[in-house]
């Protein structure tokens, strides 16, 4: 049988983040057909304390070439600014044109959802969120601060190309699940932004007419998504709406210690990054008992993205398998180390 080989760019970053990511690896190794070539790059605050920069100049060229990026978590406010560390992630975002960030909520057999009457049947949804532009662009500025009169002003960009190709993304991943979307935006309120993204969609959508497709208002969406989230399949926001959904579909399915994302580039131009939802998490790092499962099922998002479902398919039974024992860290109410748990994990791979 030949192999496929991937080279890997590693981001370990801060806190948490190599903890988690070395259990990554570890289980990436022990998948049969696939084999990885990973280049570590060693960034962040350590990297800070040496030459003043969390990253090279050159970082970008350095990512550049590789299949995908797997990046564990930065940030540590304690020494450094979160600005200051946090700044390579967005601009890898924004260079490699990663536009859809891609956030599943699903929540595994033999975990306890904060919902009381819902269950593994009900929540099993994903958010995808506009990571390019919307309400995260920096454009504004702060007149006369610090006095009375000072006045802030921030506008959000939204453009037809980044609005279009966000929704056809969504339509598309649609089809590959349950076939269902729903748009969210506040059209209701914000009449020119948003109202352009109602216009769009009623634009395509007669593309897709094999998907059920509708439309929410955020205010609407966030009560629905805790009344009835099996109403929900693939969901579609800006890059604020689908921040807030995200966490909200994160404790939904059983935690941050579970919570698996990546920030796509569709047309493939650039590498592709896969990190859990979760940052550094200072309280906790240095013990090795953060989880590591949001970081393997980053990983599987990554072995989707590289067309090797069979072992995404393979890790995420192994997930499957592990949760459904009972025995987990800290934040499932077990007492397993990270590195116990990713015995286990790799213990479950068939
Ligand atoms: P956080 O996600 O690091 O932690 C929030 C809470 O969740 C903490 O109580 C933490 O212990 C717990 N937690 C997170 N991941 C866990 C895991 N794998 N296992 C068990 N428990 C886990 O968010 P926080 O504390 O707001 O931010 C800490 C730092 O991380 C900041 O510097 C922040 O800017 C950065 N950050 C970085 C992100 C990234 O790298 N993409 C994303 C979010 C925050
Ligand atoms: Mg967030």
């Amino acid at each position: 049988m030949t192999e496929n080989t991937y080279r890997i760019a590693l981001y370990p970053g801060d806190g948490i983040g190599p903890d988690v990511t070395r259990e990554a690896v570890r289980l990436l190794k022990e998948l049969p057909g696939v084999s990885f070539h990973f280049e570590e790059f060693p960034w962040g605050l350590e990297y800070w304390k040496q030459h003043s920069q969390v990253v090279p100049d050159d970082y970008l060229d350095l990512l550049a070439d590789f299949d995908a990026i797997l990046l564990g978590a930065v940030g540590w406010p304690l020494e450094l600014p979160d600005h200051v560390t946090l700044a390579p992630l967005v601009r890898i975002r924004q260079a490699f044109d990663q536009y859809a960030c891609v956030r599943p909520a699903r929540l595994y057999p033999g975990l306890k959802s904060v919902l009381a009457e819902k269950g593994t049947d009900e929540i099993d949804l994903v958010v995808i969120r506009e990571n390019s532009e919307g309400e995260y662009i920096d454009n504004g500025g702060r007149f006369k601060q610090g006095g009375m009169e000072e006045v802030a002003v921030q506008t959000a960009l939204h453009t037809r190309k980044g609005v279009e190709r966000i929704l056809r993304f969504s339509f598309e991943m649609a089809r590959t699940r349950r076939g269902k979307m729903t748009m969210i935006t506040k059209s209701n309120a914000q009449r020119y932004s948003y109202v352009m993204w109602d216009d769009i969609w009623e634009e395509i959508r007669g593309e897709y007419q094999d998907v059920e497709s509708s439309k929410q208002h955020c205010d609407a969406a966030v009560m629905n998504f805790v009344r009835q989230p099996e109403s929900f399949d693939v969901v579609v926001a800006s890059n604020l709406f689908g921040d807030l959904l995200t966490d909200l579909g994160g404790i939904l399915s059983g935690g941050l210690g579970l919570a698996p994302s990546c920030n796509i580039n569709p047309e493939r131009e650039f590498p592709s990054m896969f990190e859990p939802v979760h940052g550094s998490a200072p309280d906790i790092a240095g013990q090795g008992i953060a989880n590591p499962v949001a970081a393997v099922l980053s990983a599987a998002m990554m072995l989707d993205h590289l067309d090797e479902p069979e072992s995404a398919g393979r890790v995420r039974q192994a997930v499957e398998k592990t949760l459904l024992g009972g025995q987990g860290t800290p934040d499932l109410g077990g007492d397993l180390s990270t590195s116990q748990m990713g015995d286990l994990l790799i213990s479950h791979l068939e």
